[in-house]
């Protein structure tokens, strides 16, 4: 059955609080408010729609890519990433947001699934608005230097040669530099630069190790990973979210495995 809560504070003719926003309703306190000449319907919310999650099409169609079924957990990253987005509208990187789009096909999906699935850690690892902000626009900005590897690279249908895999890595830094006239956080370009760097130190560009790659480059390269085994590419079929967890698991040098935990229990 449905239950009603406040839509806002509601006051007596006097300017008294008599209850606040979000107050479950019951007969007792209706009873109470129309005694009162203070009782209004309309400034109350059904339990139904309190459950609704307002989500934009982005967000729907990575839930349904995705499998997930509860939106809720959609709800904080939907709404950091819709933030991010309209903003970045009025920015001189806009430029870059809008190249995403109509580079190769799937290369703005992967960077909406990576801030995505970054921020739905983020979230749960309980970062602040502007820390979650730094880590989504990172996130979604982090392959921006492909924009500068040749399309025949980028959209080759078997694997890479030497020298091609050579411009291929070269898209951290690339990124990185076109980014710079921009001055934007370092929690954000160390994202761009870093999420090829792996745990080992056998990741690109710098080899970095551990502690050396910072928190949101660890949160995004597996976002990254994750979504580059479950997605399909020229070259390949995509894989159930499972097998892509057990690949980062197997590959645990790698990988901080409690953000692998993490996911797990997110998803
Ligand atoms: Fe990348
Ligand atoms: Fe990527």
């Amino acid at each position: 059955m449905s239950e009603y809560f406040t839509k806002n504070d509601i006051y007596d003719k006097n300017g008294t609080l008599l209850l606040s926003k979000g107050q479950k309703m019951t007969d007792a306190i209706i009873a109470k408010l129309k005694s009162l000449g203070s009782y209004k319907p309309e400034e109350l919310i059904n339990s139904d729609d309190k459950q609704r999650v307002v989500l934009t099409p982005i967000s729907k169609a990575f839930g349904a890519r995705m499998n997930i079924r509860n939106d809720r957990i959609l709800e904080q990253p939907n709404k950091v990433l819709s933030t991010i987005i309209f903003e970045s509208k009025t920015k001189p990187w806009w430029i870059y947001v809008n190249a995403l789009a109509n580079y190769v096909d799937w290369l703005y999906t992967h960077s909406i699934d990576v801030a995505m699935i970054s921020l739905m850690m983020a979230v749960e690892l309980g970062y602040r608005d502007d820390e979650l902000l730094n880590i989504g626009l990172g996130a979604f900005l982090h392959d921006v230097g492909k924009l500068l590897v040749p399309k025949p690279i980028i959209q080759k249908p078997g694997p890479l040669t030497e020298i091609e895999m050579v411009y291929m890595r070269q898209h951290c830094e690339l990124g990185m530099s076109s980014l710079e006239p921009f001055n934007l956080p370092k929690e954000c370009t160390d994202i761009i630069l870093q999420h090829h760097e792996r745990l080992d130190g056998s990741g690109y560009p710098k080899a970095l190790k551990g502690d050396e790659i910072c928190r949101n480059a660890r949160i995004v390269m597996i976002a990254d990973a994750v979504d580059a085994i479950t997605s399909g590419r020229p070259y390949k079929q995509p894989q159930e979210m499972e097998v892509a967890v057990k690949i980062l698991r197997n590959d645990e040098e790698k990988y901080h495995q409690e953000l692998i935990t993490l996911l797990e229990k997110i998803l």
